[in-house]
């Protein structure tokens, strides 16, 4: 095998897209574009990658980091003069070079073997992965001859009446001789209706020099799809999130409502999950087996444990147990740690706080920097006043305590074990273990005082 190197081609604003974001760090389910080519390069293995960034995008050279080696395209030329940015770093080196678009999200790294494959059998100079659709439009067109073989790439803007009802599309991904490239790059000229430095004109070059062009035509135009404007990122969004929906099908997730279901490509899913519509699970987020999510769930790195429930409810960056019930309508916030057989009831908010196994809070409750133990009963409507404006304070529940409805705990304190704090109460000062606490009012009744005050007047 050839030694193999990758030039991804990156560093278009993207006018198109009317975003003050470069086209490449537009995210499709949740991952920036160029992102996913390099991900799916990687796998392929290669010797060398090379990504062209813009002058001035540090934000995608930032992004990229020390995944690929970066060259900068001062100004935006063409794809030619792109790609020929690389030439520093590969210019004298033998082997297979593929050139791929950061804007072409969903190409498989099988696509990307099958296509170094064929090139490197057919013994090309250069091969492009071309696909038929029935709506060419925007893509550069693939001219044959009548013997059937590939002449040279037509833009779109630069096509007559006869090209542009030519359906077999040039996807924007090829292989070349490495040294070929470089060679047929110095002799692209910028004289077309966009005045830039066409990398497709290579192949004519190159055909003109009597060299081998090959196309591999892929049966998945879906797959090939380049994302130049907001309608094509929804389309990559659709295609993606149905790629990666199947694929946890198969896996043995139920997925009830696929096409309202966004799963991230890091999630990792267990058999017999069953996720309702509506519902969006990301970041490296893990949902063990049988539990159930949604309707209408947002979960973003999370780990769920297993036959756990989870509707209508959004939780973030924590640790959720095994057959815990969440919601309707929680908010389980950063560094939240949940026990199993836990309840989280409707409209409660949990933030950096540990409930332990077994322990309650059912109902309209706030516990932040909070440590609950065991088995605890949270009453509707407590709250853990944990913030004097400047400062943070932990209360500390222990095991078997029980609150009554509507407390605030005045944090730091701490409510010991199996005691009882009487509903209503304020605590302000540590409630040992054992005890009850009642920190109200006492009810004083006035009995006939009702009727008193109606006949004043
Ligand atoms: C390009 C191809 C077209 C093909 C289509 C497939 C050319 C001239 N046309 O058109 O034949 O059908 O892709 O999707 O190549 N880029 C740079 N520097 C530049 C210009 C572009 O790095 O000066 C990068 C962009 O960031 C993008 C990629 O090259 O990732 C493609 O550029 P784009 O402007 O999207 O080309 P298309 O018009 O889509
Ligand atoms: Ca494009």
């Amino acid at each position: 095998m050839a030694n193999r190197y990758a030039i991804i081609l990156a560093a278009g604003q993207g006018t198109r897209m009317k975003s003050k974001l470069y086209k490449v760090l537009h995210p499709v389910m949740g991952r920036p574009m160029v992102q996913h080519v390099i991900d799916q390069l990687k796998k392929a293995q290669l010797d060398e990658m090379v990504t062209v960034v813009g002058h001035g995008a540090e934000k995608v050279a930032e992004h990229i980091g020390d995944q690929c080696q970066l060259v900068i395209q001062e100004e935006q030329l063409g794809t030619g003069h792109a790609a020929m940015q690389a030439e520093d770093l590969l210019l004298d080196k033998d082997g297979t070079t593929i050139v791929v678009c950061g804007d072409t999200p969903l190409i498989t790294s099988e696509t990307y073997q099958a296509l170094f494959d064929h090139h490197e059998q057919e013994n090309a100079q250069a091969t492009i992965l071309t696909a038929t659709t029935a709506n060419p439009t925007g893509y550069g067109r693939v001219i044959r001859n009548e013997a059937n073989e590939v002449e040279r790439i037509v833009e779109q803007k630069d096509a007559n009446e006869t090209e542009l009802r030519v359906n077999e599309i040039n996807t924007g991904t090829y292989c070349f001789d490495n040294k070929a490239l470089f060679q047929a790059l110095k002799n692209v000229s910028n004289d077309n209706a966009q005045g830039e430095y066409y990398l497709p004109d290579v192949i004519e070059i190159l055909k003109k020099e009597n060299e081998k062009i090959s196309a591999f035509m892929t049966v998945d135009f879906e797959e090939t799809l380049g994302v130049n404007d907001r309608i094509a990122l929804a389309q990559a969004e659709k295609s993606m999130k149905k790629r990666i929906n199947e694929g946890h099908m198969r896996n043995g997730v139920t997925i009830i409502d696929p096409d309202h279901t966004y799963i991230g490509p890091d999630v990792q899913i267990e058999p017999d999950v069953l996720i309702h519509p509506g519902s969006i699970i990301e970041g490296d987020s893990v949902i063990k087996s049988e539990a159930e999510i949604g309707p209408h769930s947002e979960i973003h790195n999370c780990i769920v444990g297993e036959q756990t429930v989870m509707k209508q409810s959004v939780a973030n960056d924590s640790n959720i147990g095994k057959r815990v019930k969440i919601g309707p309508y929680a908010h389980i916030r950063p560094e939240a740690a949940i026990g199993d057989e836990a309840k989280i009831g409707n409209f409660v908010e949990v933030k950096k706080a540990a409930i332990g196994n077994g322990s309650k809070v059912s109902h309209l409750s706030y516990i932040g920097d909070a440590e609950v133990g065991t088995n605890v009963n949270i009453g509707c409507g407590t709250i853990t006043v944990n913030y004097d404006g400047k400062n943070k304070f932990l209360t500390t529940i222990e095991d078997d305590a029980f609150i009554g409805c509507n407390s605030n705990l005045i944090a730091p304190v701490t409510v010991g074990k199996s005691s009882y704090v009487a509903a209503g109460s304020t605590i302000t000062k540590h409630v040992p273990e054992d005890s009850l606490s009642v920190a109200r009012a006492r009810q004083t009744n006035k009995e006939g005082y009702a009727s008193r005050i109606r006949n004043r007047k």
